[in-house]
């Protein structure tokens, strides 16, 4: 069975922690989709790591890590990753497998992204300028290159004739500054240690290791909320982010789909443009950001903080079919007096649960419900018997509202600050 974790919010709802700790239990933890614009953080023995395409399970000695073949992968970021993981000590070569059919971002791909986004002016996506939407749109156009053309004796013919197409594209955007020449370089000279790994007909791998009764975790990056076809278009990134995306991304047949587990911080927040019915623009908001430490991982941009939104959580846990829910940050609540969710919105005074085609700023407005918080630590909590009985009220309410159970608390940073309910 492949059981699928993934992210209900804007990204950012703290996959990498979550995977770290539960790896343990699986064979093999899978990237579906999403490639360097992803951030996962993860922190233990006082020790800090941002992981970005490979896969959250590779600090847990003999665990399988498979970047698959929805993931879009770019050499001098991987490389990178790699060395993190020398200079940590970590034994990794025979655990990291990457799938032929994955594409491969150039470099052309990161000018080109950014260059689009200067054409846009004020309505940017706020791209992480990963060059993502770019790459997605040579796979879906057909033009991309793939891990396993690597292999193949007309790569250089096929590098070039995308590079000669990115070329003439490159005149309908204004000129940004990159040297591009040396990044191509760096390119080529990564692409020989990514050679040096394990590549993978990724659909077969998981078919045998199924057939062996293996298990598999499924890792989702960004969040349900940025998936093309069901987020806020078109402030969302290219790929599918919901469990769907785990069948294309990885070649498995959704019958394989075990336990579908879902992420949501105990507020919400954004990074990049885009809707966000419950932003808060005011000291409440920037409380947020202060105490949970918002900023991007991937671009330490600040993030946009709000209260947690129940029916845009709703509506990603029907569309991902979520079996459990990991609360994370809880901690970040704990000075305050009253909490707020967002229980319905008022469009055009009009009352709904279902989120909106378009969110319209003017004429949406979240109706808010408050909730007694708890004003105290949680240090040292290891059980969910043992916190504030406000925190406890908290999770069965947001568990009741959201007519799913909570198994997991997330009260720290730390890998050993989880409760399991
Ligand atoms: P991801 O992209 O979903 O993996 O999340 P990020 O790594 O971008 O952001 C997670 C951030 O929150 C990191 O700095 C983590 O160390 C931190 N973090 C994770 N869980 C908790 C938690 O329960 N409480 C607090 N205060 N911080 C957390
Ligand atoms: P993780 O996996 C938060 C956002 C960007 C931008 C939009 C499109 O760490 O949760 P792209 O680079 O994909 O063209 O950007 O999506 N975005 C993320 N926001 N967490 C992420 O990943 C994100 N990956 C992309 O900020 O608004
Ligand atoms: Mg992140």
């Amino acid at each position: 069975m492949i059981d699928v974790l993934l992210g209900l919010q804007w990204g950012d709802e703290r996959k990498g922690k979550i995977v770290d700790y539960l790896a343990p239990q699986y064979d093999i933890v899978a990237r579906f989709q999403g490639g360097p614009n992803a951030g996962h953080t993860l922190k233990f023995d006082g020790k800090k790591f941002v992981l970005h395409t490979i896969p959250s399970g590779v600090f847990r000695e003999g665990i399988m890590n498979l970047v698959g073949n929805g993931v879009v992968i770019d050499p001098i970021t991987f490389v990178k990753e790699m060395e993190q993981l020398d200079e940590a000590g970590v034994e990794y070569k025979n655990r990291i497998l990457i799938a032929k059919k994955a594409h491969l971002i150039l470099p052309f791909h990161r000018y080109l992204d950014a260059a689009s986004e200067a054409s846009k002016g004020k309505s940017k996506i706020g791209s992480t300028l990963k060059g993502i939407g770019p790459t997605y749109m040579d796979k879906t156009g057909r033009n991309g290159l793939r891990v396993g053309d690597l292999l193949e004796k007309d790569f250089t013919q096929k590098y070039n004739a995308l590079r000669n197409k990115h070329l003439k594209l490159s005149f309908i955007y204004p000129r940004v500054e990159m040297d591009l020449q040396a990044e191509e370089e760096k390119w080529l000279a990564c692409v020989e240690q990514l050679k040096q790994l394990t590549i993978v007909d990724c659909e077969f791998y998981l078919d045998d290791a199924l057939k062996q009764g293996k298990k598999v975790l499924a890792e989702g990056a960004q969040g349900s909320m940025l998936d093309i076809d069901f987020g806020t278009y078109p402030f969302v990134t290219s790929s599918n982010t919901i469990t769907a995306g785990v069948c294309t991304g990885l070649g498995v047949a959704p019958q394989k789909i075990g336990e579908v587990i879902g992420i949501t911080k105990a507020y919400c927040t954004r990074v990049g443009s885009g809707p966000f019915p419950s932003e808060l623009f005011d000291e409440t908001g920037e409380f947020l950001r202060k105490e949970g430490a918002e900023f991007g991982a991937t671009t330490g941009r600040p993030r946009r903080c709000g209260w947690v939104d129940l029916v845009q959580l709703k509506y990603t846990i029907m569309l991902n079919g979520v079996t459990q829910i990991a609360l994370t940050k809880i901690d970040v609540l704990n000075k305050f007096e009253t909490i707020k969710a967002a229980n319905a919105y008022k469009i055009d005074g009009e009352t709904t649960e279902n989120f909106p085609f378009s969110v319209d700023k003017d004429t949406l407005e979240p109706v808010y419900e408050a909730y007694e918080g708890w004003k105290s630590d949680l240090d040292g909590i290891t059980t969910f018997e043992a916190l504030p009985e406000k925190a406890q009220e908290y999770v069965k309410v947001l568990e009741k509202l959201l007519g799913t159970r909570i198994s997991m608390v997330s009260t720290g940073p730390e890998r050993k600050k989880l409760i399991v309910c």
